[in-house]
Order: structure tokens, then sequence, then C-alpha cells
């Protein structure tokens, strides 16, 4: 625990919030591939804190009260449906993040459905590399979520599968563009079209990749991405996260619909209450405008040329990192990446990703572990964004890469104990108490306090042995030992 410091202190103050974020992954220079967003442009950073500053009081819950809150998000809501397929009847809602728009385009689905069409059981159809916000979407929200797989060599979903799971329950598809675990863009003429013709809504998660997809098919000299924004038939509502490739601080989404009418069925309204009369298009309820200030503001600031000349140097980077990796004996990228998200998997025999990884990051790089699911092995997640897009920041990324898979080899893979894993299969996670869960995450190797070791290797391999309700069950046992009582 930090002392507190005395009043008019501010200095001090400063300082030890400095000091907190010294235990942190960097948040700028590249090296930290997952999480974090940097330009790399000088000053982005400085005009987008005044601009959170200047708003930070300013209250998004009554646009009434504060229209300074509509004219922002009209500009910035308006920007993205221009780059985004959108046309003069398209609507959006700016959002927290990715999370909470793809939360808003399930449950405007779910209460479209209930309405027009009088479902009262809605199932949601998701291909099995569809971001987790969805299911947590299905579970607040009570969609029973059907997932499709996604073929093993592209890991894109088959429209056939898409369409044969439908049902007149089905309220939502789902279709990503890219997905955040291989990069790839699900075939979203066809998914839509499937959609369409069962008159069920479509919604494109571009969270991660729209913004910066929607600007590099405005850079010269690159092939286009495949077509996948509200410009496609059928597609009814699409997210687009701009803290990610809009390099705008955290907080930052939007969520396009093809209408307005559309929209206004995730909206709440309730006067049955003695205080103000509530109208929510999103989850909150008093908000900041912080965030859409300071998006805003970089948004004015790059500008379109800017972020095609930035989604420029990252398909640069990107297609060099792939090439590069290719090159290095023992490992592989996953599928053919449509965007700027590089999975790195490890040939039959090869390194241990995981032990990779931790080589990695004793060195300064953070490459996210993914582990095995389905048909995907263990890999490693890369997010390339401007700051690392630089040849000799790849070239010294990839000589990094290579050493670390000889370190790896000669370090061997982290294994798990057949028997842990067969005593962990026949646990059922609904009734573990919390002596059981102890012993878990000791055999995890994880701390009484949710500490972790430095090398996660071995942390890791278990998780991945273990089945995922019981990895479910363990998760938030291993956070909620980190806060304290
Ligand atoms: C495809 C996709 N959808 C949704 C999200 C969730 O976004 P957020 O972390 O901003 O809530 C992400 C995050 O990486 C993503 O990649």
């Amino acid at each position: 625990m930090e002392e507190a410091a005395g009043p008019g202190a501010d200095d001090t103050i400063l300082a030890r919030l400095d000091r907190l974020r010294a235990a942190d992954l960097p948040v700028h220079g590249g090296r930290t591939m997952a999480y974090v967003y940097d330009s790399g442009l000088a000053g982005l950073d400085d005009l987008a804190a005044r601009a959170q500053a200047a708003f930070a009081g300013v209250n998004g819950l009554d646009m009434t009260a504060f229209p300074s809150v509509v004219t922002l998000e009209n500009d910035v809501v308006r920007q993205a449906a221009d780059l985004l397929g959108g046309g003069p009847a398209t609507a959006g809602t700016f959002t927290s993040g990715g999370t909470e728009s793809c939360l808003l385009a399930v449950l405007t689905a779910r209460e479209h459905a209930a309405r027009t069409r009088g479902v009262t059981a809605p199932e949601i159809v998701l291909p099995q590399t569809a971001h987790a916000a969805f299911h947590k979407a299905a579970a607040l929200f009570g969609l029973t979520p059907v997932t499709v797989p996604v073929d093993p060599g592209t890991f894109r979903v088959r429209p056939q599968d898409v369409a044969a799971a439908l049902t007149p329950r089905t309220a939502l598809v789902v279709a990503s563009a890219p997905s955040y675990a291989h990069g790839v863009v699900d075939p979203v003429p066809e998914v839509a079209a499937a959609a369409a013709e069962r008159d069920v809504l479509c919604h494109v998660d571009a969270c991660i990749g729209g913004w910066y997809l929607g600007h590099r098919r405005l850079a010269d000299g690159i092939a286009p991405p495949p077509p996948f924004d509200l410009a496609v038939p059928g597609v009814s509502s699409l997210s687009v996260d701009l803290h990610k490739y809009g390099y705008t601080p955290k907080g930052a989404s939007v969520l396009l619909f093809r209408d307005a009418e559309l929209r206004r069925h995730g909206w709440f309204a309730h006067a049955s209450w003695p205080g103000y009369p509530v109208v929510n298009a999103t989850l909150q309820g008093t908000k900041s405008a912080g965030p859409l200030a300071a998006a805003w503001a970089v948004l004015q600031r790059v500008g379109t040329a800017g972020y095609a000349e930035l989604a420029r140097r990252v398909h640069e980077a990107t297609a060099l990192l792939v090439d590069g990796i290719g090159r290095i004996d023992g490992l592989r990228v996953l599928g053919a990446p449509d965007a700027s998200l590089v999975a790195v998997a490890a040939d039959d025999p090869g390194p241990d990703p995981f032990v990779v990884a931790d080589e990695m990051r004793l060195r300064g790089w953070y490459l996210q572990p993914q582990p095995a699911f389905a048909g995907s092995p263990a890999n490693l997640h890369l997010t390339v964004t401007a700051a690392v897009a630089d040849p000799a920041r790849i070239a010294e990324l990839l000589a990094e890469l290579a050493a670390a898979v000889q370190r790896a080899r000669a370090l061997g893979p982290a294994t798990v104990d057949p028997g842990i894993a067969e005593v962990a299969a026949a646990l059922d996670p609904a009734t573990l108490g919390p002596a059981e869960v102890a012993l878990a995450l000791e055999v995890a190797g994880v701390g009484a306090d949710g500490s972790l070791p430095q090398r996660m290797a071995p942390v890791l391999a278990v998780l991945q042995a273990l089945p995922a309700p019981l990895t479910e069950r363990l998760l938030p046992e291993v956070i909620s030992r980190l806060y304290a009582g």
C-alpha cells in the first residue's frame, strides 16, 4: 500500500503514480504487442490528454444539459460511417470500448427479434473465433450462443455452416473483420447474405481492425481488404474501436447501425420513478465526456490522410513480420492474416510458444500467449502498431524472436504432469470449494496472494490442459486474490 501524501503535495502524488506504473508493461515504443496502440506521432498523446482533461467532468448522461457531447458524438459517428460504408441513414453510438459496442449490438438484436419477430428464446450464431465479448453478451442478456466451427486451415467461418446454424430463434449472426486470435476476416458478404435470407440481423465485429482496414483501403498501391463493412448487403451493424487503431485514449468505440430505427431497440428509457427521466444509449449512466473529446481531438489532428499513412506503415511492417517469421526455423504463422494481427505457432517438433513468450518478455518484448483451442494450436499473438512499423524495429524483433526460439528449444517445453490433467478432468467446477480451488491454484503455480511466477509457461501449460469450465472457475479466483479482501 502506498503511503498517503499530505495536502498540496501534487508532485509527490504524481510521482507515486509514476512509481506504480513502473511495474506495468510500457504503453509506448511498440514492444508491447497486445493491449496498447502507439501511433508514434509526436504530441498526439499530449493533445488527447488536454482534450480529455477539459471534458473530464462533462456528463454524457444528459445530452440536453451538455449539448457539446451531441456535437462531438455526431462528428465522430459520421466520420466512422463515412469510412465504413455507411450512408445518409446510418446511425451510431459512441461507447466506452469494444466490449460495450458488442454488448449493445447483441442487446439491440435481442430486442429487435422480440419486438419484430416475437422471438422469446433468442440465439446468437457465433463463429468459434468470435470475440469473448459476445459470449459475455449472451450470458448477460439471456441469449443462447450457437457456436460454429471455422475452417481449420484459414480460421475463417464457412458461410454454409452459418446458414445451417440459423433457426427461427436466431436474433443475430456475427462475423469478425478481423478476428482477434488469427487476424483473418470472415467471408462477410456470404455470411450477411445467409442471415438476410432468413431476415436475421448481422453484426460485423470490426472492433480491432475496422479503423485500420478502412484507412488501408485508402492508401495507394495496397491491395484492398476483403469487403467487410456496412456497404455489404445484409450487414445491419458494425463495431469499430477508436482506442485501437484510431490511437485515441482508452474508452472509445463506435457502434454503427444501418439506421436509427434499428438503433433505438437497444436504448433504455425510464420515466417510472421519482427522479429525472432517463434515456441511456449505452450501458453506463453518468459517463465522462473525456474519452469522447479526446477521440474527437485525435481524429481531427490525424485526419484521413494521416490514418491512411499510418495504415500503410502498419501494413508494410506486418508483411515484413509475417515473411520474417516464416524464415525462423521452428515457427509458423497461423492462417494468412488479412490485417495487422499475427498468430505465431510452433512447428511440431518445435519450441514451446509459451517458453518463447517468457524469453521475449525477459528481454522487454510482450507477445501474448494464446492457449490451444479447438483446431487452433498454442500460439503467440502480435498486434502490429505504427510505433513498431519501422523496418529496423521489425528486424530487431525478428532477431530477438529467432534467439528466443533457440533458447526455448534448449530449455524444452513446459510440461504438465498427466496425473494433474486426469484429476482435473474428474472435477466438477460447479461444486469446487475454497480448499480445492486453493489446491488447484497451487498446483498451477499461482501464489496464495495471486502472484504469478516470472516464467508463465508452466502456469499456461496447466491452464491449457484443464477443461475450459474449470479454467473459467479458476481464473476469477486468481484475480480475486490480487485484490485485498
Ligand atoms: C475483434 C474484437 N472484438 C471486441 C474486442 C473487445 O474490445 P475491448 O477490449 O475494447 O472491450 C476486441 C478486443 O481486442 C477485439 O479484438
